[in-house]
């Protein structure tokens, strides 16, 4: 306990960076940092633990062909079984994607991740309900040089998680330069249905990067990017562009993850069959659903069922069309002018490093200003190719779509610990910067309204509340007593956050106006449900305009970790805390946005 307390300081004063001094003199972190604190084991393996699994990763620098040419470097996870079943471990070859873990339900596993990055870093496994000290928070953030040993039972059912970087800061940065893989969860239930299996069964990771004329990559989060998200210039598929794969005349399941920084994805089949969705983040559906496309948010997986056996001998694509309303107002008026967009959100000029490189952080990664990467970006809602499949090969044999998969439990809001009260999650900002609660991130702070009992369902709600109130509410809320910030809160999530609009000179529009923008919401820990999802109200101060380009694209009947909000819209959704206590963060999964402060921490005690 103690050794935890004295990590979590030391944390604190790494976090600081330029601060680090002035903490370190500060009678409340009172450590002498020492020179060996930075090597060897940061969280070392238990005697009582003996795993199922043990694998040995590695996190670190290496070159990949991407585009025709030059290699680029990528920054990639590697990984070998070095105790029990080998197939625990699929390594992808010739991507930066890093190996398919593939975990049975009730397994003990073992991960010792050494970090052989030239900056912080620690790996989250996005989807897993495992205890606080294996969930990646950023507090427990290793140095260049030093390994975590991840100890946990592998409690969720069959599913199609993910993992990936959690440093605070840099999480954007580090999963852009290729730190991502797939966390595939197997159970006898999923294994014991008729579901396209082996080659039949099939990853699809949807990325968007922007390369410089050398094949390297490029990346900034500064400036306008912060607020819209980093939006690259061309669509990757499991590491490749222009994705093309022959596939034969029967069914197939794909496995979906959005994996890039922050953009969005409609998809629809290009042979006009409506989209068949089979599960969501957390597994399987109870039964299939359809619909004409699929939005999917970053940090989202969905499973699909797709039977290509009307379309022997031709081409199907997968698309993303287009759609509109997920940017603020002055990018979808400006949609793809990005001059224009930039003055109506009072962004030219000023701040003159707008058009610099970044240097440092990255390292070696190519440095290019926010301006210029902009200049080349896809627009967010453009319609594009994601994959093609040539349908070269006559099966033998086809599966029939099951109408049942599996049973899920349904939560009750009369179940919930607060039934009449739901926990806010209000989206806001202060200035530029994105807020959640009215709060930006503090790394081992959580609000009263953030702190619930252990093993316990709570209803949640996540809301818009730009506006006046809403920042004023977030100054107010500095150090007050306990109950104010609940009441505060609370009070943001009645009237007052869809009211408040203001002048401030955005070209006559309000900030509140110009913020509006879509958010993936992701809640560490176990898989919630979402009970309802209230559209934007017609005329609606904020948001709204475009929603009917994407309202039909959601899936809400499964279990999830993230959600993606639309502008103007309210999720109402129950989430269990059981086993497990300690911090477990929730964030937009617009890496940009997260790495800008929009997370918050739930406390679980
Ligand atoms: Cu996929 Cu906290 O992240
Ligand atoms: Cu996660
Ligand atoms: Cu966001």
């Amino acid at each position: 306990m103690t050794d935890k307390i004295d990590r979590k300081r030391r944390q604190l004063i790494r976090i600081a960076g330029v601060g680090a001094a002035a903490l370190a003199t500060s009678p409340a972190f009172p450590i002498v940092l020492k020179k060996d604190a930075f090597e060897g084991e940061a969280r070392s393996a238990t005697k009582g633990f003996s795993p199922d699994v043990e694998i040995d990763m590695v996190a670190g620098i290496t070159q990949v062909p991407i585009l025709p040419g030059v290699p680029t470097r990528v920054w990639k996870y590697e990984a070998k079984v070095v105790r029990g079943d080998p197939g625990a471990v699929v390594p992808l070859p010739d991507t930066y994607l890093g190996p398919i873990l593939k975990y049975k339900t009730g397994q003990k596993v073992r991960i010792r991740l050494h970090n052989r990055l030239p900056q912080m870093h620690i790996t989250h496994w996005h989807g897993m309900h495992s205890p606080f000290e294996v969930d990646g928070h950023p507090s427990y953030a290793i140095q260049p040089g030093e390994t975590y040993v991840y100890e946990f039972e592998v409690k969720n059912r069959a599913c199609t998680n993910w993992y990936h970087p959690h440093a605070h800061g840099n999480t954007g940065a580090q999963a852009y330069a290729g730190l991502a893989g797939l966390l595939i969860v197997e159970d006898e239930e999923e294994q014991n249905l008729p579901l396209p299996r082996g080659e039949y069964d099939l990853p699809l990771v949807i990325q968007d990067r922007t390369f410089d004329d050398n094949n390297q990559l490029m990346y900034n989060r500064r400036g306008p990017i912060a607020m819209l998200g980093f939006l690259g210039e061309r669509i990757l598929v499991n590491g490749k562009p222009d994705f093309s794969v022959d596939v034969a005349s029967r069914a197939y399941r794909f496995r979906i993850l959005n994996g890039s920084n922050s953009r969005l994805y409609k998809l629809a089949w290009s042979d006009g069959e409506p989209v068949t969705v089979i599960g969501t983040d957390g597994g399987l559906l109870e039964r299939p659903v359809t619909r004409p496309y699929l939005m999917v948010g970053p940090g989202e997986r969905y499973e699909l069922w797709k039977d290509f056996s009307r379309s022997q001998g031709r081409e199907v694509v997968l698309e993303s069309l287009e759609y509109h309303g997920a940017m603020p107002p002055p990018y979808e008026r400006h949609w793809g002018d990005v001059d224009g967009m930039m003055k109506a959100m009072g962004m030219m000029g000023g701040r003159g490093g707008m058009g610099m490189g970044m240097r440092g952080g990255m390292g070696r990664m190519g440095g290019m200003g926010p301006m210029a990467l902009l200049a080349r970006h896809i627009p967010q809602g453009s319609r594009f190719t994601v994959a093609r499949f040539q349908v070269t090969r006559k099966a033998k044999d086809n599966l029939e779509l099951p109408d049942r998969l599996r049973s899920l439990p349904h939560y009750r809001v009369e179940e919930t610990m607060n039934p009449d009260d739901p926990r806010p999650i209000a989206i806001g900002n202060r200035g530029r910067q994105f807020t959640l609660n009215g709060r930006s991130f503090e790394m081992l702070e959580a609000l009263p309204i953030e702190t619930m009992p252990v093993n316990t369902k709570q209803l949640m709600e996540i809301f818009h509340a730009h506006g006046e109130e809403g920042m004023a509410m977030a100054e107010d809320t500095g150090h007050g007593g306990e109950g104010d910030h609940e009441e505060m809160a609370m009070e943001e999530s009645g009237h007052q956050g869809r009211g408040g609009m203001m002048g401030g000179g955005m070209g006559g529009m309000g900030m509140a106006m110009m913020m509006a923008m879509q958010h993936p919401i992701h809640l560490h820990g176990e898989y919630f449900q979402i009970v309802k999802r209230t559209s934007p109200e017609a005329g609606a101060m904020h948001g709204g305009e475009g929603y009917e380009t994407v309202k039909d694209g959601f899936v809400d009947e499964g279990f999830q970790d993230t959600v993606l909000v639309m502008p103007g819209e309210r999720i109402t959704l129950i989430k269990p805390f059981s086993d497990y206590k300690g911090l477990f963060v929730y964030h937009c999964h617009n890496l940009e946005h997260e790495d800008a402060e929009m997370m918050r921490n739930f406390k679980v005690v």
